[in-house]
């Protein structure tokens, strides 16, 4: 018996792993994480399936399951939204199967944020522009910030952000990043990624609050930073036509000679 935790996706059913897809399909019970996955993905499962919405247990109720399904030796498939590795509560899930010798496996999922920069048609690593990109929140009823971890200290590198679980706090995100990154700097909100609702609103740090119209849920990624936008940027010198690789030796002398 094992524990398959499945990254199941942003939201549209298709952007789920093949191996996502044939472990919910042999699994006979499957523990889905509320409303954020969607239909599609639990239509994977089996006919007689044992199905478990997990939103409203807690973390012994959920226990509970999987120790009874282990007791009848039932793979469990554990899905989660988006992927794994980011606010997905499995550490704490992992640990106690750790504890109990219940063994377990893990599928990764597509994030949300990428689903938000495909939205957005965006690569949000530009050549000479910005390399990199925190995944962060704001804190929460139910989770404080580690010290350090402020908008401001991101802000102050540069990187694109992409923030979480902080729609419902736009004002002072917006208020904490602006005096950084200027009120000119492109920013954006893609609420819903992938869902066929989804909807993308494209504004400055300065403009985003006056574009939102209506109330936007939580289900919402705000990104800031200067690649949303960028047509300035360079071309990347792996794919130049005079840059010397392992897989199109240029020159008269390449650093990686063709073997035949
Ligand atoms: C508990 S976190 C889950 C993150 C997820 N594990 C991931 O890999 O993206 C939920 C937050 O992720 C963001 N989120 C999740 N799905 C989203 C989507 N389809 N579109 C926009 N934001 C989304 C929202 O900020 C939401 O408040």
């Amino acid at each position: 018996m094992t524990v398959h935790f499945i990254g199941a996706g942003p939201g549209a059913a298709d952007l789920l792993t093949l191996r996502g897809r044939d472990l919910i399909a042999a699994c006979p019970v499957c523990l889905y994480a509320g409303s954020l996955v969607p239909e599609g993905v639990l239509a994977h499962c089996p006919k007689d399936t044992r199905i478990v919405n997990t939103a409203p247990l807690s973390l012994d109720d959920i226990m509970a399951e999987i120790v009874a399904a282990h007791h009848d030796d039932k793979d469990v498939a554990r899905l989660h939204s988006g992927d794994l590795s980011i606010w997905s509560a499995m550490g704490e899930q992992l640990r106690r199967l750790r504890a109990l010798r219940i063994p377990y496996s893990i599928t990764p999922g597509v994030p949300a944020f990428s689903a938000a920069a495909a939205a957005l048609g965006t690569e949000l690593t530009l050549p000479g522009r910005v390399q990199s990109v925190v995944l962060t929140r704001t804190p929460g009823r139910a989770s404080a910030m580690p010290q350090g971890e402020t908008l401001a200290a991101f802000a102050a590198t540069g990187a694109v952000l992409a923030i979480h679980l902080s729609i419902h706090l736009l004002d002072k995100v917006i208020a904490e990043l602006a005096p950084h990154y200027g009120a000119d700097c492109p920013a954006a909100i893609v609420w819903r990624a992938s869902w066929p609702d989804q909807r993308v609103i494209r504004a400055t740090l300065g403009t985003l609050e006056a574009a939102v119209s209506g109330e936007l849920e939580r289900t919402a990624l705000i990104l800031v930073g200067q690649t949303l936008d960028a047509e300035d940027f360079a071309e990347s010198r792996l794919y130049a036509a005079d840059y010397d690789r392992r897989y199109r030796p240029v020159g008269v002398a390449p650093r990686f000679p063709e073997t035949s």
